[in-house]
């Protein structure tokens, strides 16, 4: 039988280079992007159909799913949205293009993928959408309000998508990881280097002590390998009917209870404590 193809966004660490080894393994087909051109290289070297795909890029988003498309006669059976990346900072110290950046990758170019291929998935009467959000797409934390942005915008995408799928057979799968070991957090310590102006700050004192710690290799507390992401991933491609959310990490099924049962003062507290934000 032939191989269901799967692309994946993202792929040159962490989650997405996790899960395109994962699926391969299970025997999906796996078209593997990366936005940069040595790992598109690297993961050809590892045995992946791999592809340049920068979600900042509308022309390579086009070339990507054209090219893929080529390849399986136009067939996808899932995709899976999992390139992005934190932008740290408070929100009064994030200028209007750090904001928008943030945006182009974690939604615009994810969503300008997903419209690119519903209609091949329409075409074959089936199809799968994982959408990787976050636990910061359930609750916010302070100093991450660009990227809390983007992973509710993401969440709401998929909630209007789900409804506007509804009778097709084409399933949208939110993923809400809370820490995973991957790039994630060096990545984030360096677009907040490149975007905050630390030195003008009103937040200078909290930053130098975040940077501190940042250095510093320690994980957050209940942090998994990736593969507990893979886990609930292969649900969501493979059960008859996925479920609409995957958590992923106690904090991720913590949060989605206190959220509801919590008055937000209270709520607030918690967020304000678990995310360094109470103490400057
Ligand atoms: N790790 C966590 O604790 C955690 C928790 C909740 C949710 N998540 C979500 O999980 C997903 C994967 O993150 P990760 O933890 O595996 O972090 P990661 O190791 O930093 O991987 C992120 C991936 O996204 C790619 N990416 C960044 N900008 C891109 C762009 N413009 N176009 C295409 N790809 C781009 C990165 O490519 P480069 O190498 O080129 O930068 C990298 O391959 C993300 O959606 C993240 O929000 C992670």
């Amino acid at each position: 039988m032939e191989s269901k193809s799967v692309l994946i966004t993202g792929c040159s660490s962490g989650i997405g280079n996790c899960l395109a080894h994962g699926l391969r393994e299970r025997g999906y087909r796996v078209f593997a992007s990366a936005r940069k051109e040595p790992d598109v290289a690297a993961l050809s070297a590892a045995g992946f159909e791999s592809l340049w795909l920068d979600l900042d890029s509308s022309e390579s988003i086009q070339a990507a799913v054209q090219n893929m498309l080529g390849r399986t006669q136009g067939r996808l059976y899932a995709l899976i949205n999992n390139g992005a990346y934190g932008q740290p900072g408070a929100v009064e110290d994030l200028s209007r293009d750090t904001l928008r950046a943030q945006f182009e990758t974690n939604l615009f170019g994810t969503q300008e993928l997903t419209n690119l291929v519903i209609p091949a998935m329409r075409a074959q009467g089936e199809g799968r959408i994982i959408q990787m959000s976050s636990i910061l797409g359930i609750v916010c934390f302070a100093y991450r309000g660009a990227y809390n942005a983007t992973k509710f915008a993401l969440e709401a995408l998929s909630d209007t998508m789900r409804l506007e799928l509804r009778n097709t057979n084409i399933y949208i799968s939110i993923i809400e990881p809370g820490p995973i070991e991957s790039r994630f957090r060096a990545n984030a310590y360096a677009a907040f280097q490149r975007n905050i102006d630390r030195e003008h700050s009103m937040y200078r004192e909290y930053y130098a002590r975040v940077e501190k710690r940042l250095e510093g290799p320690k994980p957050l507390p209940f942090t998994l390998p990736p593969e507990a992401v893979l886990k609930k991933v292969i649900r969501a491609l493979e059960a008859r009917r996925p479920k609409t959310r995957y958590g992923v990490t106690f904090p991720t099924h913590l949060f989605h209870v206190l959220r509801r049962v919590l008055p937000v003062r209270v709520l607030d507290q918690i967020l304000s404590a678990t995310s360094n934000g109470g103490r400057h």
